[in-house]
Formats: structure tokens, C-alpha cells, sequence
């Protein structure tokens, strides 16, 4: 999630910069309509993802430790409509029927998070290791493996122990990066037999920001223009540790490869003629995904961030810059520590420089970046607030990885759109479009030479969608969370998919439009199954309501006033004996 109040100021500025520049949202037009059909390279994977918290279920069972999502979903007022994650999609228990979902689509790989606390509860690995949790993550391992798909895990989607947070402040503090390694360790010590891709951190750039910085994800915290930045120095330090935690130890006989998966919106000038444009744009790539991105591959923060955090820092009158710095050891023991990136990407801004007020109260690190985020009104926004389509800007992030970093492995780690509708609709002929477009846009770039090895859609399943709750559906299939089974159906979209995954891209204009045309036909019975299902267990729901009082009343009736009644017809019974025995004598 994106921080709602930059993207309002967003819409009335892009407004009025709509009116009076109309002219500079044309240049993309060449870009528009022209669909690029041919195939993806032998070999290439397709897959889709999830993760622990998000779809798991199962918080407080099998031995497993709270997270910091567990204690902040259930705190009041965090979570739309105060929901939590604590049964979400009953993945836990549902390891062959999503394995079967997977099949159906026929995908190459699957892409899911080990959470934490379900293996270490406390983090601290010398506290206990939780024998269930291990035993859970065997059997999805091996069922995916029995079932030809490959896994890709990831080893921190968010679910950070809650013990390590209460206890050292979570990534504010120095000491997670040893108990992340120890946990990590012990995830390739468990599993790294059969796991050959893993990712140490899913997108830092939420858990810094949002974490830690806004405060809208766990934990909460609002350290504003330091907490972020803190949080982000830590896990860098962290993912470099785990890297080379593999490399010395088990990469020589499991041969596998460790990368970690980043966010990135890609930013592109409002005026491409103005120079104050051009590098606001790039300055907000380079604070979005430069800012991992750069140390790991080039061993330091990019150059911007080190000069405009260290600038206003001074500007405060503050000794020291807000952002960390590494020592030279530091620099060379991180850089490098990449083996593939993953990219997880959504959307796109069109950014303008604007001078940011620099004093101490306006600390932050979006103030550090000097720039305002604008939007096109015409691009489509089916769901979340922040997630405007914007296909092109795909194909331009992806280039602007190979030209900085030198070319790496990437595997889209995430890519997709949600929908907002509370109510049943399997014919997502939006997502078809969007997955379509951005697909292409990959496509595109793999001809421009970006070496993308697989895809991921993002997500398998409608799941818990942090702070939207459940309000926000970004599964390819429909979870019914208002029934207690969790059943899954598909949406058009996973015809859509399966096609192009069968087909390794797109083949010609006419295929792809018959795809199309018969995932609509296809959804159109399965929203029909599903409605009547809702119906129905909306009359269960019903009777279960009129039922209630009755069941209290009746067990009223045998708890108490049957007991009693029989209690004292004994006692009059008696009296009464006693009263006749009395009267004979
Ligand atoms: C990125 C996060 O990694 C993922 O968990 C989330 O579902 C998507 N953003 C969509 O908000």
C-alpha cells in the first residue's frame, strides 16, 4: 500500500496540471496500443504468490508465536473493519486443494513466505524450535515438489516475532540481523534440500516506510525522517549477512541462489523538457528501489539520497545525516550479495519537482525527496486507491534495472490488481487487461535485452490485504470468506492466465482475443455457482440468527428450569408424605 494522502494531493494536482499542460501526457501515446505478439524464452516460469500472514490462517495453533501482525490486526482501529488474519484463507490447512489450484493453472513455480514465528514463536532460534511448523512447511515443499511446481520462499513477508519487537524494537534495533540469520540458517539447514530460490526479504521499502515511518503496518511505529531509515540500514545489513550465511555454508552442496524481492513504482518526468523534472523522476526511483537496490549491487546508498537526506539533516541543524552510512567494510561486505532480483511491481507516478519545507517538524522521508507524486485521470484504477494501470512504466522500471545494476537475473516477484467489490464477481475482465498489458510490457522488455527469468502473479488467492483487510481482492481466485470452509473459485482471469502460460506468451491477435472471449463465457457459470452458494449460506446465516435465541431459551429450560422444577416437586412430594404419615399416626 501507498500512503493515501500523498496520492489525494496527487489527484487535484494532476488536475490542474492536466488543464494547463495537456500537451506533455501525449509523448507516452507511441507506446499506447501497440501490442508486441511473440513467445518468452524456453524455459521461462510462470508462476503466482502468497504469503504467511496474508493467507496462512492458523495464528495461535500448533505451537506457533504471535507476530507483530498478529498483535497489530488486533488492536482496534488499525485494520479496515478490524479484521485480522487470524483465519484468513486456511492455507495452513488447505496445503493439496491450493496445490490442486496451482495444477489447474499449470504453473512453474510458487512463490510463498515461511513465517517466522510459526518455527522459532519467540525469533530467538536457542529459545525453542517449533517441530509443527517445520513439519507444515516440509509438506508444502513437498507436495509442490511431487506436483512439478517449483518453490520460491521467502523468508520475511512482514511477520516479524512479536517477542523481538517487545524486546528490541524490531528493525530499529541492530540485533535483528543476527536472529534473522539464525532463523535464516536454519531454513536452509531444514529445507534447502529441496528449495533452491530464496528471497530474504519481501519489499523493505514497506516494511521501513510503512512500518516504521507512518505507521500503518506493524508495528506502528511513526518515528518520522529517522525510524525508516534505520529499519532499512538494519535489514540491508541483514540480507548481506543471510547471503553470505549461504554462500560460505550451504550453497556448495544445495546449490541454490539467494535474492531478495523489491518494490518499485516506476516514476516518470511530468515535463521530459524540464531538467528539475527529469531528476525529481529519477530521485524517486532511486528513494523507492535505488535505496536497496544500489548498496546491494554498488555497496552504497545512492548518491541523491546521501545528499539530499545529509543537506536538510544540516538544514535542521542536526550534527549527523538522518540516513545511516555503512563503514567501508560494511560497503564491500554488501555489495554483490545478490544472486537474482525480484521485482514487485504495481504502478506507475508521474513526478515534478517541488521544494519540500525542511524544518524539524516536517522530518520525513517523503519531504527528503523534494518532489510531488501526479496521476493521468485516464488510467484505469479498478481497486486499491494506489494502483492506477500504467503498463509502460513496467517495461521502462525493468530497463532502468539493467542499465543500473548491471544487467541481473530478475524474477517478478509480484505483479497484479485488485478489485474493491465486497460483493461476488468472478468476471474480472479488467485484470485480463491489466494482466495482459503488463505481461506484454515484460515481454517487450526481455527484447530489449532485461534478463527476466519468470513471472509472478500476484496473488494466487483473495487474501488479508494489511491495513484494507479483506476489502482489497488481488487473487486470481475468489476466496468466500464469509464461509467458514473458505472455498475458492476461479475468476476469468485464471483461464486468461493458464493460456498464456500454455502458450509461453501470445501468439497472434486472434487467439488471444478468443482467450478472452471464452474466460468471460467460462465465469459467467461460476459466478452463478457462487452466487446461489452465497445465497445459500446467507439463509443458513439467517436461520443460524432466528435459531439462536431459541437454542439459549431451550437450554434455559434444561439447565435450570427443569432441575429446579424436578428439585421441588421432590421437596413438596416429601412434605406432603411427611403431612399424610403425620395424619395416620
Ligand atoms: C506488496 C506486498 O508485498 C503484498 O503483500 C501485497 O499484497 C501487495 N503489495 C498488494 O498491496
Amino acid at each position: 500500500m501507498q500512503p493515501r494522502c500523498g496520492v489525494s494531493v496527487c489527484h487535484v494536482l494532476m488536475l490542474v496540471l492536466c488543464l494547463s499542460a495537456a500537451e506533455d501526457f501525449d509523448w507516452t501515446k507511441n507506446n499506447h496500443g501497440s501490442f508486441y505478439y511473440g513467445t518468452f524464452p524456453t524455459g521461462f516460469s510462470w508462476g503466482a504468490g502468497g504469503s504467511a500472514y496474508q493467507t496462512e490462517g492458523a495464528w495461535d495453533k500448533d505451537g506457533k508465536g504471535l507476530s507483530i501482525w498478529d498483535v497489530f490486526s488486533h488492536k482496534k482501529g488499525k485494520i479496515q473493519l478490524n479484521d485480522t488474519g487470524d483465519s484468513s484463507c486456511e492455507s495452513y490447512y488447505k496445503i493439496k486443494d491450493d496445490i490442486s489450484l496451482m495444477k489447474e493453472i499449470r504453473l512453474n513455480h510458487y512463490r510463498f513466505s515461511i513465517s517466522w514465528p510459526r518455527i522459532i514463536p519467540t525469533g530467538v532460534k536457542s529459545d525453542h524450535v517449533n517441530g509443527k511448523g517445520i513439519q507444515y512447511y516440509d509438506e508444502l515443499i513437498d507436495h509442490l515438489l511431487e506436483n512439478h511446481i517449483t518453490p520460491i520462499v521467502t523468508l520475511y513477508h512482514w511477520d516479524l516475532p512479536q517477542v523481538l519487537q517487545e524486546k528490541y524494537g524490531g528493525w530499529q534495533n541492530i540485533s535483528m540481523v543476527n536472529h534473522f540469520n539464525d532463523f535464516a540458517n536454519l531454513c536452509f539447514e531444514k529445507f534447502g534440500d529441496r528449495v533452491k530460490h530464496w528471497i530474504t526479504f519481501n519489499n523493505p521499502w514497506s516494511v521501513a516506510v510503512e512500518g516504521y515511518e507512518t505507521g500503518e503496518h506493524a508495528p506502528g511505529l511513526k518515528l518520522r525522517g529517522t525510524g525508516a531509515y534505520r529499519a532499512a540500514h538494519h535489514i540491508i545489513k541483514a540480507h548481506a549477512k543471510v547471503w553470505h550465511t549461504y554462500d560460505t555454508q550451504w550453497r556448495g552442496k544445495q546449490k541454490g541462489l539467494v535474492g531478495i524481492s523489491l518494490s518499485g513504482d516506476w516514476g516518470e518526468p511530468v515535463d521530459i523538457s524540464n531538467q528539475k523534472d527529469i531528476e525529481a523522476a529519477e530521485r524517486y526511483v532511486q528513494f523507492y528501489l535505488g535505496w536497496f537496490a544500489t548498496p546491494i549491487f554498488h555497496g552504497d546508498y545512492p548518491q541523491v539520497m546521501k545528499d539530499f537526506v545529509g543537506r536538510k539533516s544540516v538544514q535542521q541543524g542536526l550534527g549527523t545525516s538522518r540516513l545511516p552510512a555503512f563503514s567501508s567494510q560494511e560497503k564491500s561486505y554488501i555489495k554483490g550479495t545478490c544472486d537474482f532480483l525480484g521485482i514487485g511491481h504495481f504502478t506507475t507516478r508521474y513526478i515534478t519537482h517541488r521544494n519540500d519545507p525542511t524544518g524539524r517538524s516536517s522530518n520525513s522521508y517523503f519531504t527528503d525527496r523534494d518532489l510531488a507524486e501526479l496521476v493521468d485521470p485516464r488510467w484505469p484504477d479498478p481497486g486499491s486507491e494506489w494502483l492506477y494501470s500504467v503498463p509502460w512504466g513496467f517495461r521502462r522500471l525493468l530497463n532502468f534495472v539493467k542499465t543500473q545494476y548491471g544487467n541481473p537475473m530478475i524474477y517478478v516477484t509480484e505483479n497484479g490488481v485488485s478489485e474493491k467489490m465486497m460483493c461476488t464477481e468472478l468476471c474480472d475482465e479488467w485484470r485480463i487487461q491489466y494482466y495482459k498489458d503488463y505481461i506484454n510490457e515484460m515481454l517487450k522488455a526481455i527484447r530489449d535485452g532485461v534478463n527476466v527469468k519468470g513471472y509472478t502473479a500476484w496473488s494466487l488467492l483473495d487474501k488479508f490485504e494489511w491495513d484494507e483487510g479483506y476489502s482489497e481482492r488481488f487473487g486470481l481466485y475468489y476466496v468466500d470468506f464469509r464461509n467458514k470452509n473458505k472455498p475458492r473459485y476461479p475468476k476469468a482471469s485464471v483461464q486468461f492466465y493458464k493460456r498464456i502460460i500454455s502458450s509461453n506468451g501470445f501468439p497472434n491477435q486472434r487467439e488471444v482475443e478468443n482467450w478472452r472471449r471464452k474466460a468471460v463465457e467460462m465465469c459467467s457459470s461460476s459466478n452463478q455457482l457462487l452466487a446461489a452458494e452465497e445465497q445459500r449460506s446467507t439463509a443458513a446465516n439467517i436461520l443460524r440468527l432466528i435459531h439462536d435465541p431459541l437454542t439459549s431459551h431451550m437450554e434455559m429450560v434444561t439447565e435450570i428450569v427443569v432441575p429446579t422444577v424436578c428439585t421441588l416437586s421432590i421437596l413438596i412430594s416429601a412434605v406432603l408424605l411427611m403431612f399424610l404419615l403425620r395424619r395416620r399416626n
